[in-house]
C-alpha cells in the first residue's frame, strides 16, 4: 500500500528539506572553507586532559604579567567557574582565558564588554580593564543544565590606594 501525500504537502516537505540542506551546507562551508570558529576563540584543547594542560588546577586563577597586565585563567564546568573568586587591583587590564570541561557554557562579566561562548575543546579569550573598584559577577548566560542559574563567580577589584593606607 502506498501512502498518499497531498500535492501541496509534498511541495512544502520538499521545500523544507531543500532549505535545511542549504543551511547545513552553509554550516559545513563556513567551517571547512571560511574557517568560522566560535567567537573570541584563542586555540583548541582536549577537555579530557585538562589536568595535563595550561588549565591544570594549579594554573587556574590570576597571574600578574607586569605593569597593569593580568591574566585570569578560568575553567567552566557544571555548574561553577573555577576559581569561584578572583581579585585584581583597580586599573588592571585583565585577559580572561577560559575553557569548558563539559558542555557549552556562557561567560559574561557584568558591566563590561566581555561576553563569550565557551565551547568544549576551544579556548576563549577576551580582555577588559577595570577602572573602578567593586565587585563584578561572572555569569553563565547559556543554558547548560539544571544548575545553570547557580553558575557564577566574582571578580573583586580592589581599591588600591585605600587598601595600601589601611595596611600602613
Ligand atoms: Cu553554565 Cu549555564
Amino acid at each position: 500500500m502506498q501512502m498518499h501525500i497531498d500535492k501541496y504537502e509534498r511541495m512544502w516537505l520538499t521545500a523544507v528539506v531543500v532549505v535545511l540542506g542549504i543551511f547545513f551546507a552553509s554550516l559545513v562551508a563556513g567551517v571547512a572553507i571560511f574557517g568560522v570558529r566560535p567567537a573570541a576563540q584563542a586555540g583548541v584543547i582536549n577537555p579530557m586532559y585538562l589536568e595535563q594542560s595550561e588549565f591544570a588546577s594549579e594554573n587556574l586563577g590570576v597571574r600578574h604579567m607586569g605593569g597593569n597586565q593580568y591574566e585570569a585563567r578560568i575553567l567552566a564546568q557544571k555548574w561553577a567557574f573555577v576559581p569561584a573568586e578572583i581579585t585584581v587591583p583597580e586599573g588592571a587590564e585583565v585577559t580572561f582565558i577560559v575553557t569548558s570541561r563539559d558542555v557549552t557554557h556562557g561567560f559574561m562579566v557584568e558591566h563590561t564588554t566581555v561576553n563569550m561562548e565557551l565551547v568544549p575543546g576551544h579556548i576563549s579569550q577576551a580582555r577588559t580593564t577595570f577602572h573602578h573598584p567593586g565587585e563584578f559577577k561572572i555569569l553563565c548566560h547559556e543554558y547548560c543544565g539544571r544548575g545553570h542559574q547557580l553558575m557564577h563567580s566574582t571578580i573583586i577589584v580592589e581599591d588600591v590606594i585605600n587598601t595600601a593606607l589601611n595596611e600602613e
